[in-house]
């Protein structure tokens, strides 16, 4: 499963970028009302940072069709290309998607909360759904199970349309979209950096520099390899 991070924060993208392998970056206005300043110039920084083959998504801000189908526009003008134009699950949203997707833009099909949703989404020619697991939890229905029902659907009609899930608190949900067939997720740095991080992984890698050492004193292996050539 394609793992994307979910923030517009330069200094973690800068970080996941270089370290771990992330696809993309995904924002919404919410995540980009947190940077504040001038967000066009935030927006170029990110693109400049990830590079031109990673995906950046980016969510319109405009509610009309005209608006979104001018937003969408300026959006991947500005951010060239691998930029996926985020649109919300709406009859508004939907129109625009069939209308952009016809003519080449991808389209992020955002707010899924349910696989009829994501249904029409895909036969709108959406390249991806975003179904909101924490925020399903949150009002007590399954997430998992909804990303698994929208995945099967998918499966069933041999679509293009990817899953990338969303809205993540703990690193089990981002296992479970995974189990459940998911193309892709897209997760905040906290839930990211809890993808890699476990104690016993520190304590076992602090006990093998620590046997190391007492045999082999501050010597690396490199090192002992170049002395005996
Ligand atoms: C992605 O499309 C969503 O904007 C995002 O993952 C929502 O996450 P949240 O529910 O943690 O705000």
């Amino acid at each position: 499963m394609k793992l994307l991070l979910d923030t517009a924060n330069l200094e973690d993208i800068r970080y996941f970028n270089e370290y771990f392998p992330i696809v993309g970056v995904t924002t919404n206005p919410t995540i980009l009302s947190r940077e504040g300043g001038d967000i066009v110039a935030h927006l170029r920084e990110i693109r400049k940072i990830i590079g031109d083959d990673k995906e950046l998504h980016v969510q319109v801000t405009e509610r009309t069709y005209e608006g979104i189908i001018e937003e969408a526009k300026a959006i991947v003008y500005l951010l060239g290309n691998n930029t996926y134009v985020k649109i919300p699950a709406t009859d508004v949203g939907i129109k625009a998607t069939r209308y952009l997707s016809s003519k080449g833009y991808s389209i992020t099909m955002t707010a899924i909360l349910s696989p009829s949703q994501a249904m029409l989404a895909s036969n709108a020619g959406a390249a991806y759904v975003a179904p909101y697991v924490s925020r399903l939890e949150n009002i007590c229905d399954d997430g998992i199970e909804i990303v698994s029902e929208i995945q099967k659907m998918f499966n069933v009609s041999k679509t293009e349309t990817q899953i990338i899930a969303a809205s993540f608190k703990t690193v089990r949900q981002v296992l479970n979209v995974a189990l459940a067939g998911a193309g892709a997720a897209t997760v905040c740095s906290e839930v990211m950096t809890n993808l890699l991080n476990h104690s016993t992984t520190d304590t076992s890698i602090a006990g093998f520099y620590a046997d190391w050492k007492k045999s082999f004193g501050d010597s690396t292996l490199r090192e002992l390899i170049a002395k005996s050539n």
